[in-house]
């Protein structure tokens, strides 16, 4: 049996714009994802926009008991900093102070361990208006919203997170146009991209500072990179890959600082943003307690090809390019690779070269299309996520069982759920969402993982 160390905390990740719903009663701000799907519904697949996203907000009492069904001891969900801040700074919206303490109480008295993330993807549209993470200002505000989130609820969420994923606001909003505000501007990407540690540092500092006996992280996406050969060129171009998509993040959250090679090419090209000395030494003394990591996919790449346009934008592939490796294992409807010893690799990236820092899988999943037709006897027998799963949990252990100091393991998503760009086009649920009733029902996944939760393995 693939058993996991007593106490592992076994449960699933959303967001609030992904599963609350953003039209309630109460007076939510509007965010980026309200704005843009006001401006460019078309942009949504079927023209799904983040209005009625799974209904957790008018739901979340039954919905929690769900999770106890399914096997939850912890859950992971963040605050909607529009929500709680509708302008993002000043007035507070008390509905929504309400609203998240019933969740993260009743969370509790259900013996699930809450872990709290105060910023997946949603800029306040106010603050958006005067250039969001461009903008330094907006670091100070980040820094009091996240402040009074301890101040509010520091009592009974004992583990929290800075930001999820934040390359993907840096890449997705201001280099690949698949986010709001959808530029293509490495210069201002850069800028974002150190503004998101820098605050990331201040909300450390700020949650250390009130002493309230918890831990405080951040969630990265890690893509561990590989080279097509061990040709000297494919090498160092997976380096390099490896720089931008991981220790971009990795060493400033870890070490206080950025790899000397990242810096240098930033230089090279031009891109460095505004910075303090004052600013620096805040990122240096304000380290993550613990690590969240994401894992989906790795990326693959090989030595360039051909030389780079000269004119167009600065892209990190400006250095490699991406590799097709014969014969890999692809999720066809998200278009990402299945590869489960990435799990493994990471959880040995993280013992060897980051002080062997407590991490735990704070995303991993499965979407696919059309679930339907998996349907019998009434149930969605999903069979596939489960292989995904136990393939996955199968390395993690091996990274456990050579030192890796993993405390849990968390799949992306209890219920399915709206998937930004993507709508509700893939499911990842533990649990179906029926869009027209709202009704949920446990899938075959959702029974598995309930009896992994509860015999600690499989
Ligand atoms: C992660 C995000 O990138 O992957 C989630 O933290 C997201 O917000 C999940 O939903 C799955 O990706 P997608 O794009 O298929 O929803």
């Amino acid at each position: 049996m693939i058993k996991f160390p007593e106490g592992f905390y076994f449960g699933s990740a959303t967001s609030s714009t992904q599963s609350e719903g953003a039209h309630t009663d109460d007076l939510k701000g509007k965010d980026i994802w309200d704005i843009w799907y006001e401006e460019e519904p078309y942009k949504f697949f079927d023209g799904i926009g983040p209005q009625d996203t799974s209904t957790f907000y008018k739901n979340y009492k039954s919905d929690i008991q769900l999770l106890k069904k399914v096997g939850h001891n912890s859950f992971r969900t963040s605050i909607s900093w529009s929500r709680l801040f509708p302008q993002g700074f000043g007035k507070i919206n008390e509905d929504a102070v309400k609203f998240y303490r019933n969740v993260f109480e009743e969370l509790k008295r259900n013996d699930i361990e809450p872990f709290v993330n105060l910023f997946h993807f949603d800029m306040p549209y106010e603050l958006q208006k005067i250039g969001g993470w461009e903008n330094r200002k907006v670091v100070d505000y980040y820094r009091e919203y996240a402040k009074k989130c301890f101040e509010l609820f520091g009592d009974i969420v004992k583990r929290w997170f800075t930001f999820n994923e934040p390359i993907v606001h840096v890449e997705c909003g201001y280099l690949l146009c698949y986010h709001y505000p959808c530029k293509v501007d490495p210069k201002a990407a850069v800028q974002v991209a150190y503004h998101t540690a820098l605050a990331s540092a201040f909300a450390i500092k700020e949650y250390h500072e009130l002493n309230q006996g918890g831990k405080i992280g951040i969630v990265l996406n890690l893509t561990p990179a590989y080279p097509r050969s061990q040709n000297e060129a494919d090498v160092k171009a997976s380096n390099i890959a490896e720089l931008f998509a991981n220790k971009s993040f990795l060493d400033p959250a870890i070490k206080g600082e950025y790899d000397q090679e990242l810096i240098d090419i930033i230089k090279k090209h031009n891109l460095m943003p505004e910075y303090t000395q004052e600013d620096l030494s805040i990122i240096k003394n304000n380290t993550v307690d613990f690590l969240g990591i994401n894992y989906y996919q790795p990326v693959r790449v090989c030595a360039k090809a051909h030389l780079p346009n000269p004119e167009a934008p600065f892209m990190p592939d400006y250095y490699y390019d991406h590799y097709v490796m014969p014969g890999r294992r692809m999720n066809p409807y998200r278009g990402w690779e299945i590869y489960p010893k990435g799990i493994y690799d990471i959880a040995i990236n993280i013992k060897n070269n980051y002080g062997n820092i407590e991490w735990m899988i704070t995303e991993n999943g499965m979407g696919v299309e059309n679930e339907e037709r998996f349907r019998k006897d009434g149930m969605i027998h999903d069979d596939y996520r489960i292989d995904f799963y136990k393939e996955h949990l199968t390395w993690l252990h091996k990274g456990i069982e050579e030192g890796s100091n993993c405390i849990g393991y968390h799949v992306w998503t209890f219920i399915d759920c709206w998937s930004w760009i993507n709508a509700y086009k893939n499911r990842y649920g533990l649990i179906e969402l029926d869009l027209e009733t709202q009704e949920r029902r446990i899938k075959k996944s959702g029974q598995w993982f309930k009896e992994l939760s509860e015999k600690g393995g499989f």
